[in-house]
């Protein structure tokens, strides 16, 4: 029988991509290059399953493709904004996704940004690397505390309770949220965890806010000019959401003007085109996307796509279909 054909969109960790070859026809990405819109059109007429990423974009127009071949799209991420998952199903696409193994690795990532942000850790590196640093001075990069500091974190799920976890446990922050639902009291209980009633309540009051809800239209822009006014003047933004949820310019303009102290951002809107505006401010530490990026993170959400993979073409359930 032959073997179903499976489209990998960007280079995998090795040993997924060895076990994938064992499975499926299966077409890698070696040079590691972003496919087009037109390419993946064509991969969606020629493969049974297409495991995209947070970098190939996926809207109607390109899922909608005629003579499609393909039935799953395993995608390599939680995150599935880049798809619209409405057309897919209306396509009959199952879309499959990658939660749990990531949620250690991007919370950890959020809490260097809050202490690059916080303690000016990339200006600090900048200043040795320029040699301009002449020595110990007693108001050099003076900077913010995070110990005993407040913690909002805009969406409750799996990310931000375990970067509340290290930043209550490790930091003795206090933790403040927002999410439409109370969390579990046990989760309440062993964070001593408050919820905000509004975004506003919860800018107002934290030194640090920290955004985990999903990317797409509900969110775009939800911390807009209006919203960066809430924060207190010493607080610093946290983004390893998705980055259609900060408005960049209207950051860029508060950190211009001091209306908040920092921002530590991992993701961008048009990523890798960040606004250039970021690149000319002190303030802001800019990391590129790197949230997932542990060898052993990214080897386990190849693992997860190969389950969900695995499942489809047994015609068993779906590990974690989205739809
Ligand atoms: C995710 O899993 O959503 C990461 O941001 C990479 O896509």
């Amino acid at each position: 029988m032959n073997k179903p054909k499976v489209l990998v969109t960007r280079q995998w960790p090795a040993s997924v991509e060895a076990k994938l070859s064992n499975l499926y026809d299966v077409t890698l990405n070696e040079s590691d290059r972003p496919l087009t819109a037109e390419e993946l059109k064509i991969a969606l007429q020629q493969y049974d399953a297409v495991c995209p990423n947070v970098c190939d974009a996926l809207p109607a127009q390109v899922l909608n493709v005629e003579n499609k071949r393909c039935k799953i799209l395993g995608n390599f991420g939680v995150g599935y904004n880049h798809i619209d998952v409405a057309a897919a199903k209306q396509q009959g696409l199952i879309v499959t996704n990658t939660p749990g193994v990531l949620t250690q690795s991007t919370a950890d990532i959020a809490m260097t940004l809050l202490l690059m942000s916080a303690r000016r850790g990339a200006e600090g590196d900048r200043l040795v690397r320029s040699k301009k640093w002449t020595g110990w001075c007693p108001t050099q990069l003076m900077s913010s505390d995070v110990t005993g500091a407040t913690l909002g974190l805009i969406g409750f799920g799996r990310i931000a309770q375990a970067m509340a976890r290290k930043a209550h446990h490790g930091f003795g922050m206090k933790i403040l949220y927002v999410k439409p639902s109370p969390a579990e009291q046990a989760i309440v209980d062993e964070l001593q965890a408050v919820r905000c009633d509004s975004i506003a309540e919860l800018l107002a009051q934290s030194d640090y806010v920290s955004l985990h809800c999903p990317g797409g239209a509900e969110t775009k822009h939800l911390m807009n000019a209006q919203n960066l006014a809430l924060m207190k003047p010493t607080a610093h933004l946290i983004n390893t959401a998705r980055g259609d949820v900060v408005d960049s310019l209207a950051l860029i303009e508060a950190l211009k003007a001091g209306t908040i102290r920092g921002a530590g951002l991992d993701v961008y809107e048009n990523e890798p085109n960040l606004h250039p505006g970021f690149l000319e401010l002190d303030n802001v530490s800019l990391l590129p996307h790197l949230g997932s990026a542990t060898i052993a993170t990214r080897t386990a959400m190849g693992e997860k796509v190969l389950a969900n993979l695995a499942a489809f073409f047994a015609g068993e359930e779906l590990p974690d279909r989205v739809v």
